[in-house]
């Protein structure tokens, strides 16, 4: 398969040119300047219109303000289009569903198989405890740009849905104020180099129940956008899910 990597010099886009050329894929890497990474050539932007005329698909882990200007020309070529770059706001998500009236995209928060798994047990849990307070802390490295994570969002979101309202994200606490039923507590951590860690924490009736995902390296990331990757290539345009991946 024919793959370009858009953010291909990053932690998570050098990650995937690793993981693809490994399974044999033909790669070609974009990023903000000309490099080399696991003999993967990387170009300038400049040459993606030519890249993306023979692509199976595109894999992008950028910043937002990028992939708004790819997802335009990517979905005029009508390829596949993996995004995996978090932060987005309204105007950034209406971009990518225009793009994909154009062509098949597949947007997540998280490409690990584990944290699609900690979403239906954060949803039964909830489910189960209706009564108990919650609260969501998030870990990642010092060079993360967007918070909470778009996984803790998406995290929140599924939340919501099992309470069947929308919970006050209150977002970490100062001074004086008790807590409200209505509040699920959002916490963000940034330190070191850790890969990502959430925790959803149940507490009610004299117990805590705490559900965890910790990545353990950023291959688990590259392994998830590679799977959906060979897995979009052949789809109809449309709005897909690593869940209608898995
Ligand atoms: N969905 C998931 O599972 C998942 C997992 C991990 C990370 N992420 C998200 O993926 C994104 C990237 O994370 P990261 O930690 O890999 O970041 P990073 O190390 O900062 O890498 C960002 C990459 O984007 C490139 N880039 C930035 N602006 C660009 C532009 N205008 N044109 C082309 N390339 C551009 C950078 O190129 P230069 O080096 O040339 O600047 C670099 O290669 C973030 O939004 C992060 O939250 C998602």
């Amino acid at each position: 398969m024919k793959l370009v990597v858009i953010g291909a010099t990053g932690r998570t886009g050098s990650e995937i040119v690793a993981e693809a050329s490994g399974r044999g894929h033909d790669v070609d890497g974009i990023a903000r300047s000309e490099d080399t990474i696991e003999d993967v050539r990387v170009h300038t932007s400049d040459a993606l219109p030519d890249l993306l005329e023979d692509a199976d698909a595109v894999i992008d882990f950028t910043v937002p303000s990028a992939t708004r200007e790819y997802a335009e020309l990517v979905a005029e070529a009508g390829v596949p289009y993996v995004v995996g770059t978090t932060g987005f706001n309204e105007q950034g998500i209406d971009a990518l569903r225009e793009a994909s009236e154009s062509t098949a995209v597949l947007k997540a928060s998280n490409f690990a198989k584990g944290v699609q798994a900690l979403m239906r047990v954060v949803e039964a849990g909830v489910e189960a405890l209706p009564e108990y307070d919650i609260e969501l802390t998030e870990t990642h490295h010092n060079g993360k740009r967007d918070a909470p994570s778009g996984t803790a969002n998406t995290v929140l979101d599924v939340i919501d849905q099992a309470r069947d309202e929308e919970l006050d994200r209150t977002h970490g606490r100062e001074g004086e104020h008790l807590r409200e039923e209505s509040e699920v507590g959002v916490h963000v951590r940034r330190a070191g180099n850790v890969r990502g860690e959430h925790e959803v924490m149940l507490a009610g009736n004299d117990e805590v129940l705490t559900l965890t995902h910790r990545a353990e390296s950023r291959r688990v990331f590259a392994a998830g956008a590679v799977d959906a990757a060979e897995w979009l290539a052949d789809k109809e345009p449309g709005w897909y899910d690593f869940a209608d991946a898995l």
